[in-house]
């Protein structure tokens, strides 16, 4: 057996930026024009007028002030309402690979590591822009990397899931250096029209490299355990899918494939249900609360991370002993725990001890405890 250890990390940011204010402008506009156009249905009470978002309301319920976006023109246009993101021709790298192999680059620059001594990527997201080839095949090919590489989704866990699987794969000798890669194109999978939920997602993709101890040439994390659950519920579901074809009544713009979510149940059910598993964790590990410097949660909301913070620490957590990232990049589906790893753990000292932790459809929940090393 080998001990496995994150050795790098490396996030891709888009360069376009969404502000709650551009967003609400844009709905709002799409919102008035719906309102126009079915002025007499909607007289009629045969529809429901669609009403204003507002940047307080985004704000106050969720923390995000802004988000990064793949394309911002579509999104914002009225008559559009989604990403121009266009289909590219088999030969050209797609989308979710180039954002992966971005973070990939910088992750494997920190650790002093080549792509052609990778052997196992993990390319693990909630929405895949093709069934297959798996989009880890073609990093792999894009790397020049050796061994095998796989597709998987765990939604919002699939970051913390794919460290699992690839941290044990390390442990057990089936690779020696694993990619994790989780290229998050929310914006193609959101309905921007919907606002109850328009304010939610941004894109970016997050790279970890994992390796066994004894390679690793610089300071590194020890991944002293993982641990994943998974609970059936509808609260969260995205319905897209080669079924779309088959529904009888034939309507083309179906709602439910996109994102579509019951976020009040999710509050209430997902708290505890991480609390719980973070607790478990802890104590399977024999830690306590003041064993754990930082904690790098999954970024949906900010108030569900206060109150997992909390509840874990057994008190209200320093700014930097629980650090969002969702003001600037909202929730970026399985990416937000580790670009808060990524952006907030260099100053860690030796021997300190952190948890990341990710959570959403499913339910799924995956937590991560690792330790620093010089
Ligand atoms: N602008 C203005 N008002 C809005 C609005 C918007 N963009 N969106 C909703 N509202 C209104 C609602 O219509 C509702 O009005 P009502 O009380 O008259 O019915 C009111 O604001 C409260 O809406 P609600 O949806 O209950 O708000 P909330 O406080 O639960 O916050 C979320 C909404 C989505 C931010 C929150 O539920 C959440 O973050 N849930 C968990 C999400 C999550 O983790 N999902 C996982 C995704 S992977």
């Amino acid at each position: 057996m080998y001990q496995p250890v994150i050795s790098g990390t490396g996030v891709f940011t888009p360069s376009q930026t969404i502000t709650n204010d551009e967003l609400v402008v844009a709905f709002n506009a799409y919102a008035d024009k719906f309102n126009t156009e079915n002025a007499a249905s909607i007289a009629a009470g045969e529809v429901e007028p669609k009403p204003h978002s507002s940047s307080e309301f985004i704000f106050n319920a969720s923390g995000i002030e802004q988000r990064y976006v793949l394309d911002k023109d579509g999104i914002l246009d009225p008559d559009v309402m989604h990403p121009l993101l266009n289909q590219r021709d088999d030969d050209q790298p797609g989308v979710m690979a180039e954002m992966a192999i971005d973070a990939a680059r910088k992750a494997l620059s920190e650790a002093g590591v080549d792509g052609s001594e990778v052997d196992l990527i993990l390319v693990a997201a909630s929405n895949h822009e093709r069934a297959y080839p798996a989009i880890a095949i073609e990093v792999q090919e894009l790397l020049g990397a050796q061994g095998f590489a796989f597709d998987m989704n765990v939604a919002c866990s699939s970051a913390t899931f794919g460290i699992q699987a690839a941290s044990d794969m390390v442990r057990a000798g089936s690779a020696k250096k694993a990619l994790v890669l989780n290229p998050e194109i929310c914006s193609a999978h959101l309905e921007w029209r919907d606002r109850d939920c328009h304010f939610i997602f941004g894109d970016v993709a997050t790279a970890t490299l994992i390796e066994r101890k004894e390679d690793a040439k610089g300071a590194h994390w020890d991944i002293l355990s993982t641990s994943c659950a998974t609970q059936f519920s509808n609260n969260i579901r995205n319905n897209n899918g080669f079924l779309r074809r088959t529904r009888p009544d034939g309507m083309s713009d179906r709602r439910d494939m996109q994102f579509m979510q019951n976020g009040r149940k999710v509050f209430k059910e997902v708290l505890p249900m991480v609390s719980k598993h973070i607790a478990d964790h802890m104590n399977e590990e024999g830690l306590d609360a003041s064993d754990l410097k930082r904690l790098w949660l999954h970024q949906a909301n900010k108030t569900m991370n206060d109150f997992i913070g909390k509840k874990v620490l057994g008190r209200t957590p320093e700014p930097e002993e629980q650090p969002n990232i969702l003001q600037y990049y909202a929730n970026t589906s399985s990416a937000g725990s580790i670009i808060a790893f990524s952006q907030h753990s260099s100053d860690m000292q030796p021997g300190e001890t952190g948890l990341i932790c990710s959570f959403g459809a499913g339910y799924s929940v995956g937590s991560v405890i690792v330790t620093r090393r010089a």
